[in-house]
């Protein structure tokens, strides 16, 4: 039996106005694929940008994945450096690597940007 696990993609904006983010489109992969997801922020100027999680579940918290400012370098947080890579900001473009996905990785993934890191 296979074991498939969604990565549901929304793009969310903390700034105004709202959809200014563009994000790829949903994602299906099997435990142990890679997957690249991005997000450009088309109308924007904001200098950082993020990528939080919501795993699945009930009481699930949106968690911060990867945050990049602009002309600087991409930092994953600690516990997800294994097998999570988030590219520097390249144009207006950021795209985060889920490298052997676990099936705990499943969850909706959202791109967000800010004025600061
Ligand atoms: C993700 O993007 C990187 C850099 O462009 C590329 O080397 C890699 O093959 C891509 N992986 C997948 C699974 O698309
Ligand atoms: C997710 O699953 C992997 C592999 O089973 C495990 O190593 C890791 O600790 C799990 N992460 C969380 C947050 O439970």
């Amino acid at each position: 039996m296979l074991t498939f696990f969604h990565f549901f993609l929304l793009s969310v904006s903390f700034s105004l106005p709202a959809l200014a983010l563009e994000q790829s489109p949903d994602t299906v992969i099997e435990q142990g694929q890679s997957t690249n997801l991005s997000c450009s922020k088309k109308k924007s100027t904001s200098t950082a940008m993020h990528w939080y999680r919501l795993p699945l579940g009930k009481d699930s918290r949106l968690v911060l994945i990867a945050s990049a400012v602009q002309a600087g370098k991409a930092t994953v947080e600690v516990d997800l450096r294994s097998h999570f890579k988030c590219s520097e900001i390249q144009g207006d473009k950021i795209t985060l690597l889920i490298d052997h996905a676990f099936l705990n990785d499943s969850g909706m993934y959202y791109c967000a940007e800010s004025e600061t890191q």
